[in-house]
């Protein structure tokens, strides 16, 4: 049985308590937060206790901990956890600074413990069904990825300007999911990025809706498309060109129902958004960092999966101000 610590008790927090205390290989023995308050509640409800982040990380019977602090809180607590010897699943991202992240990975390599990000879409069950497919070779050859990735609405813009920008923030997990189908990192990023959907967003020296290629050292290409709005749901969608075939995963409805009448063809709106068609992803998450850290085996995803990611995002945040391709070599330094 993985005893964890919990790191944090925000949103993202309570749908981790919920993974944790429902698998049957790990139980939640206590959670922490600056907000001592959230701290108590979230214990209270999930039958742990609240602790401090140094008592938590000094109990020699934790053997894990979970990070789900805000994300300037992510590489020190990574470094902190893993010199304490405990397992770490970290949210995403690694950090908001691409060199931060880079030093925490060679602490990390030196402390020897396992670090996994929390990248829980590729445990969507429909994306790593697409994966399953192309690995098969069902379509041949990956040749052009396309990813949709918009949120229903826009998040507040004290957190916009706290976030690291939707590079960091939002696209992260579309890059991810770009290196999880294609195997590789690109050689190159392309942005383009606008604030049409609230000038404020903007005014914080952020974008709201940006499209992003990837270019391939053999050729192939990856086209990312987000934005902070779309009335009609949280639109999560891939699809991969192969040279012999299609595969596409789309997204997940509120109920299957499509009703046909004289006046056209109608059916349900996506689910709303992260919480409603993750859950099944972040249970699914949870489960590989269990089995994976019981049994000593490699992390599905790692804290270089988390840097390369980030990497990517500095690339394309930079071509996003310069009008110019930025290769990954040139941010990587
Ligand atoms: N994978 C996903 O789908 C997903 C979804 C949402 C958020 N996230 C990530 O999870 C992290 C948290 O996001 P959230 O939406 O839950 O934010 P949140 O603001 O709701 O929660 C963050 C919590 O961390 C606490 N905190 C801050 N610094 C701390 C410290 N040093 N020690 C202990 N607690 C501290 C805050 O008091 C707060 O309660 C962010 O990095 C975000 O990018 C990931």
């Amino acid at each position: 049985m993985l005893k964890v610590g919990l790191l944090g008790a925000g949103r993202i927090a309570g749908v981790h308590a919920t993974a944790i205390t429902t698998n049957p290989g790990s139980t939640l023995v206590a959670v922490s937060d600056i907000n001592t308050e959230a701290a108590a509640k979230l214990a209270a409800q999930y039958g742990a206790e609240a602790r401090s982040t140094d008592a938590i990380l000094n109990d020699p019977a934790i053997d894990a901990v979970l990070i789900a602090t805000s994300t300037d809180t992510h590489s020190d607590l990574i470094e902190r956890a893993t010199a304490a010897g405990k397992a770490v699943l970290c949210e995403k991202p690694v950090d908001l600074s691409l060199a931060r992240a880079q030093a925490c990975q060679q602490v990390v390599a030196k402390n020897g413990k396992p670090v996994m990000i929390g990248f829980n879409r590729r445990f969507d069950p429909n994306f790593s069904a697409l994966k399953a497919a192309l690995e098969k070779g069902e379509i041949g050859k990956a040749e052009l990825l396309s990813i949709t990735s918009f949120d229903p609405a826009p998040p507040p813009v004290a957190y916009i300007k706290v976030s690291g920008g939707l590079f960091r923030d939002m696209m992260i997990h579309d890059f991810d999911m770009a290196n999880y189908i294609m195997g590789a990192a690109p050689v190159s990023v392309s942005a383009v990025g606008s604030s049409i959907v609230d000038p404020a967003i903007g005014a914080a020296g952020d974008v709201d809706t940006a499209v992003v290629t990837l270019t391939y050292a053999d050729g192939r290409i990856a086209v990312i498309k987000n934005s902070r709005r779309a009335v009609y749901g949280y639109d999560q969608r891939v699809e991969l060109l192969g040279s012999e075939g299609l595969l596409q995963a789309q997204n997940m409805l509120e109920n299957t129902v499509v009703k046909s009448t004289t006046a056209g063809v109608t059916g349900a709106k996506p689910t709303y958004f992260f919480l409603e068609r993750y859950m099944p992803a972040y249970a699914a998450e949870w489960a590989a960092f269990v089995t994976a850290v019981n049994a000593g085996s490699a992390l599905p995803v790692t804290l270089a999966d988390g840097v390369a990611a980030l990497a990517m995002a500095e690339a394309a945040t930079l071509s996003a101000k310069s009008g110019q391709p930025v290769t990954l070599a040139s941010v990587l330094g």
